[in-house]
C-alpha cells in the first residue's frame, strides 16, 4: 500500500511513552509538517509552542486536571493529560472563520509527520481545562501564546512505550455519494 495511506490507515493516538527525547531535527521535520498545513487565504495566523521542558508539561498537565477536578470530572491528582510524553506542542490562532480548521490541517500534519518518523502521538483537548477561574497561573503568557491569539489544542509525541492500539471501527452509512 502507498506509505501515505498507510500512515493515514495505521494512525493511532499513543497514551504510553518511554522517557527519551526526540532528537532536535526531528522534532524540527515535524514542527515544519506542521508549519506546511494550508490555511484558508493563506493567512497562516497559527502559533506553535514547543515544550520539552519536564517542569513546564508536568505544571501544565496539574493546571488542567485542576480544572477538570473542579468541574467534578472524573479525574485523579496523579493523572497525567499527555501520558508524561517528553514533548507538548500547544498550537494557538487568531480567532477568526476558519481558525479551528486550519489549526486541524496542522494538527494532523504533525500527527502523521511524528508517525512517519517513528514517533507516537495524541491530540490533547484537554488543556483547554487549564484556563479556569482559580488558576493564578497566566497560562498565555507561561505558553508565549501571542497577543490576540487564543488557545486551540495541544499534541503529545514522543517514542511509543505500547503497540498501537487495535483499529475503532468506523461509522457506517455516513457516506454519500451523488453520481
Ligand atoms: C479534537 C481532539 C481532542 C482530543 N483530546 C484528547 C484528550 O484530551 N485526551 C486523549 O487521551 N485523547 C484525546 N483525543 C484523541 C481521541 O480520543 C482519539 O483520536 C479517538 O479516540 C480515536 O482513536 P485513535 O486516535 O486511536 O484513532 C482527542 C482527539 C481529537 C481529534
Amino acid at each position: 500500500m502507498n506509505k501515505t495511506i498507510e500512515d493515514i490507515l495505521g494512525r493511532r493516538s499513543i497514551r504510553a511513552y518511554q522517557d527519551k527525547p526526540i532528537p532536535e531535527e526531528d522534532l524540527k521535520t515535524i514542527i515544519k509538517a506542521g508549519l506546511y498545513a494550508p490555511s484558508a487565504k493563506n493567512k497562516q495566523e497559527w502559533h506553535f509552542t514547543v515544550i520539552t521542558n519536564k517542569e513546564v508539561i508536568d505544571q501544565m498537565s496539574g493546571m488542567a486536571v485542576e480544572g477538570m477536578k473542579r468541574l467534578e470530572l472524573d479525574m485523579n491528582d496523579d493523572d497525567h493529560i499527555f501520558y508524561h510524553a517528553p514533548v507538548v506542542i500547544v498550537i494557538s490562532s487568531k480567532i477568526a472563520g476558519f481558525s479551528g480548521i486550519n489549526v486541524g490541517c496542522a494538527v494532523q500534519n504533525i500527527v502523521l509527520a511524528s508517525m512517519a518518523l517513528g514517533y507516537g502521538s495524541c491530540i490533547i483537548g484537554q488543556t483547554r481545562y487549564m484556563y479556569h477561574k482559580a488558576n493564578k497561573i497566566d497560562v498565555d503568557k507561561l505558553l508565549k501564546i501571542p497577543e490576540g491569539y487564543e488557545h486551540d489544542i495541544s499534541i503529545c509525541l514522543g517514542y511509543p512505550n505500547q503497540e498501537a492500539p487495535a483499529q475503532k471501527p468506523r461509522k457506517e452509512k455516513i457516506v454519500d455519494y451523488i453520481l
